[in-house]
């Protein structure tokens, strides 16, 4: 495995005559992750390549959100894409990748404007212009993308296809603990009291989706099952419960075989997202 620290010789070395398939990570590397580099590497075939490429992005944390505190267990990453079958990992360092005079970057303005991107104003912007930096300085000719971050995902697509880069994006299903739990790098901040109680998100969502394949459509009635569930976890605050059109990403009233159910929760400090199609 290549490890690359520069975006100037990542771009000098060019793909080989296989497709290179990317897997863009911030780190602190788990199970989830794992699925993506696996898929990457059924994406790339025999010939093809997998990259990998860790990067903190400052710039799609908060002010005085968790950004100093993220994860960056370097050794065990690199051991990790070792074991995976990674060809090359690329990890740029904060510097390079933005100068003191940065001042362009990429702005989705529709589907960034409710969810995620209502309770973090800026944090879509930061990751369009990280995944346009990736392509760009690794072109590869695909990039998989975790449906547990779904409306990243849909984001991704969004740019990808209002930009012209030329790159198929590979959504890849959320991987989960034996609870149902989703892995995520931000786990390993719960306490064993939160973390004992934060599988009660996929629970409630299960419940969400029970109730709409038996011919419930109210989202309403669903939201406030699902709500009521939640709150029955002392630790769990949310942020927000939604039902939403897959595509637009917008709240919907009517339950149907397009919406999924969305929510995001503080555990104390910890906040965790998950979803579930409702059909
Ligand atoms: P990060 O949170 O490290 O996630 C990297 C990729 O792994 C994302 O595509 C995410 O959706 C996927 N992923 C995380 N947990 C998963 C799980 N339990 N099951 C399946 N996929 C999972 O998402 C980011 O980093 C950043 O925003 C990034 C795209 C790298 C831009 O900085």
């Amino acid at each position: 495995m290549k490890i690359l620290r520069s975006a100037t010789s990542a771009t000098a070395i060019r793909p080989r005559s296989g497709r290179r398939v990317l897997v863009p990570t911030m780190g602190a590397l788990h199970r989830g992750h794992g699925d993506l580099i696996r898929i990457a590497r059924e994406a790339a075939g025999p010939d093809g390549e997998v990259v990998v490429s860790i990067f903190v992005n400052p710039l799609q944390f908060a002010p005085g959100a968790d950004y100093e505190k993220y994860p960056r267990p370097e050794q065990a990453d690199d051991e990790f894409c070792g074991n995976a079958g990674v060809d090359i990992l690329f990890r740029p360092s904060v510097e390079e990748m933005y100068r003191s005079d940065f001042s362009v970057s990429v702005e989705e303005d529709s589907l960034a404007n409710t969810l995620e991107g209502k309770s973090r104003p800026g944090h879509f912007r930061g990751v369009c212009t990280v995944v346009a930096k990736l392509f760009n300085i690794l072109a590869p000719d695909a990039a998989v993308f975790g449906e547990k971050d779904f409306q990243q995902l849909a984001i991704i697509r969004r740019m990808v296809r209002d930009l012209n880069f030329p790159i198929e994006i590979i959504g890849a299903p959320t991987v989960r603990e034996a609870d149902g739990l989703a892995c995520s790098s931000r786990n390993q901040y719960l306490s064993p009291m939160e973390r004992q109680q934060a599988p009660v998100l996929q629970r409630a969502l299960q419940e969400a989706q029970r109730l709409a394949m038996e011919g419930n459509r109210s989202t309403a009635a669903i939201l406030n099952a699902a709500r009521r569930m939640i709150e029955a976890a002392p630790l769990a605050r949310i942020d927000y419960l939604e039902i939403v059109n897959s595509e637009t990403l917008h709240p919907v009233a009517e339950a149907s075989p397009d919406s999924l159910i969305a929510v995001a929760a503080f555990f104390g400090q910890t906040r965790l997202i998950d979803n579930l199609r409702l059909s």
